[in-house]
Parts: structure tokens; sequence; C-alpha cells
């Protein structure tokens, strides 16, 4: 099947099967590998990217579902040189350890801020919890999302 999409705001046409997920799409056909799988069923988020503005883990659909829809990788988020407000932050609160997780983090992290439930650390945690982060960062994660939500917000 031929699957149209948005990527990065740039048109990507794709042939696979029907059961090839967003995931492998983006990875293993269009070369976007900042997307990373983690445990590629549902639980981990490392695979989250922006689905027609909302966080979709990419591992959990299929491509053909998303025909036509517009998707925004990590690799998306930049604007030239100009880092996302919330890239920077992950850096300024040094955010990252392992790198697998990260991706989808940020991404989460943006859609968390555009969604408005960055009230407070509580909030914050509640919303970013379906992004597992094993490494023990997730003070410095919780702390980046609330600077980069001042940020996003001004
Ligand atoms: S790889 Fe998709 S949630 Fe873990
Ligand atoms: S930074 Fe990768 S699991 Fe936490």
């Amino acid at each position: 099947m031929e699957v149209a999409l948005s990527v990065n705001g740039q048109p990507r046409k794709v042939v696979l099967e029907p059961r090839v997920t967003l995931l492998d799409a983006l990875r293993e056909r269009l070369g976007l590998t900042g997307t990373k799988k983690g445990c590629d069923r549902g639980e981990c988020g490392a695979c989250t990217v922006l689905v027609d503005g909302e966080r979709v883990k990419s591992c959990l659909t299929l491509a053909v579902m998303r025909q036509g829809a517009e998707v925004t990788t990590v690799e998306g988020l930049a604007r030239g040189e100009e880092l996302h407000p919330v890239q920077e932050a992950f850096i300024r609160h040094d955010a990252f350890q392992c790198g697998a997780c990260t991706p989808g983090q940020i991404m989460s992290a943006v859609a968390c801020i555009d969604e408005g439930h960055t009230g407070s650390e509580a909030e914050i945690r509640e919303w970013m919890s379906g992004n597992l982060c094993r490494c023990a960062a997730y003070q410095n994660i919780v702390a980046a999302v609330a600077d980069a939500a001042k940020e996003v917000r001004r």
C-alpha cells in the first residue's frame, strides 16, 4: 500500500505492508532514526511523535491508519540552527542521559506544554508518566518541562 504523510513539513510517500507501524515506517523507510524503539508495545514512550499535533506512541499505530496525517518527529522541532525551547531546556537542565528515552520525552513535553498540563510539578509528572525514564533523570526532566513551559507561553 502507498501511504502519503507530511513528515516534518515535507510530503513523503512510502509503500509498505499494512502491518507496518508508524514507528517502523519513520525509522526504517524514511530514515528518521531520531524516534527510538524501546519496548515496541506502548509502555515506554520512546517512540512518541506528534500526529496532527497530538502525541502518539508510534509503535502502537499502523502507518496505513495515518494516511494524510501531519507527523512531527524530534528531527522536525528545531528551526534551522535554532533549537525548540524544550530542547534548549533539556540541555540547560541536563535532562539527557541515555538518549533512548530522550526524543520521546521531548516530543511528549512539547505536547504536554501545548495541552496546558504544566501547572505544577505533580501535574507535569502525571502527564509525562507515559514516558519512562529508568536512569534517574526524572527530576531534571520535570524541571526542564516546567522551564520550557514558561518560554513557550511567553
Ligand atoms: S517503543 Fe513505543 S512505547 Fe515503547
Ligand atoms: S534518560 Fe534515558 S531512560 Fe532516562
